[in-house]
């Protein structure tokens, strides 16, 4: 049986969980706030699903977390890694602790599960023990848009991080990155608003829940490919430009 942890479950994290449950892998949940996606989940399987709450803010806190996590797995084949605050910070009121907020459960947790993990995949059997997925954003590869600095700067040390960790966690542990484009929309949204960044893609729609599910499915697969970072965004990075 195939292990995993995942975080942050709120929304596509939480599709991607019941596939996995779907395809027979145990499970292994970090949330902050939505421990009742975890109890929903937990219900569907109570016997693969293990739960750890969690702010991801501090290396202690992620060795706690694997720790707790691996032990109730029973090892660690995946990370699939979502946690992300999402909140404008214009620059003018960007404060340190904002910048915080979005880069620890970001990058610094990435960083450090990665670095938690490692021993512990090395003990799988098979030429490739283990692999690691960060979910990035396409706009940090080429447009970041005004007002969210805290978060473009934390994922584009997520970005950073996949391609450090491939090289540092290679030849058994593959990392790669999903860059993702429109796929949810944030809640602090307006739906016009939502309208006007799906038609800024050239295919004219939102990412399908379903190809985000496909590709992470694929990655946890894949055998020859490590320090890559794939844009799934209906084509967005192709248009230009951002607000
Ligand atoms: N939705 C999109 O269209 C879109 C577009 C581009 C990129 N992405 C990326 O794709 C991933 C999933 O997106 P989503 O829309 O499903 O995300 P979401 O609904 O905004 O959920 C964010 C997740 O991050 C977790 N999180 C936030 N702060 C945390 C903290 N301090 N400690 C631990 N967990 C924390 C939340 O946990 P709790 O709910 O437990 O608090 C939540 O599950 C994210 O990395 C996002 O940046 C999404």
């Amino acid at each position: 049986m195939r292990r995993a942890i995942i975080t942050g479950i709120r929304r596509i994290g939480k599709e991607i969980a019941l596939k996995l449950l779907q395809e027979g892998w145990s499970i292994g949940l970090v949330y902050h706030t939505s421990e009742d996606v975890y109890r929903e989940l937990k219900a569907l399987a109570s016997d693969r699903v293990f739960g750890c709450k969690s702010s991801l803010d501090s290396e202690q806190e992620v060795k706690r977390v694997v720790s707790e996590l691996s032990q109730a797995l029973g090892g660690v084949d995946a990370l699939v890694h979502l946690a992300s605050p999402y909140f404008p910070t214009p620059l003018e009121e960007l404060t340190e602790e904002a910048l915080y907020a979005h880069f620890k459960p970001t990058a610094l947790s990435f960083l450090f599960m990665a670095k938690e993990l490692k021993p512990l995949m090395q003990r799988n059997k098979g030429l490739i023990k283990g692999r690691l997925i960060a979910f990035g954003d396409w706009a940090t590869n080429t447009t970041p848009y005004r007002n969210y600095s805290a978060y473009f700067v934390s994922k584009g040390a997520l970005h950073t991080a996949v391609k450090v960790l491939a090289k540092e966690l290679a030849p058994h542990i593959l990392v790669n990155g999903i860059a993702l484009g429109p796929t949810v929309k944030p809640p602090d949204f307006s739906d016009s608003k939502w309208e006007e960044y799906i038609n800024k893609t050239p295919l004219k729609k939102a990412v399908s829940l379903n190809d985000v599910v496909r590709l992470t499915m694929f990655l946890l697969e894949v055998e020859s490919m490590t320090g890559e970072l794939i844009n799934l965004d209906s084509g967005r990075h192709v248009s230009g430009e951002c607000t």
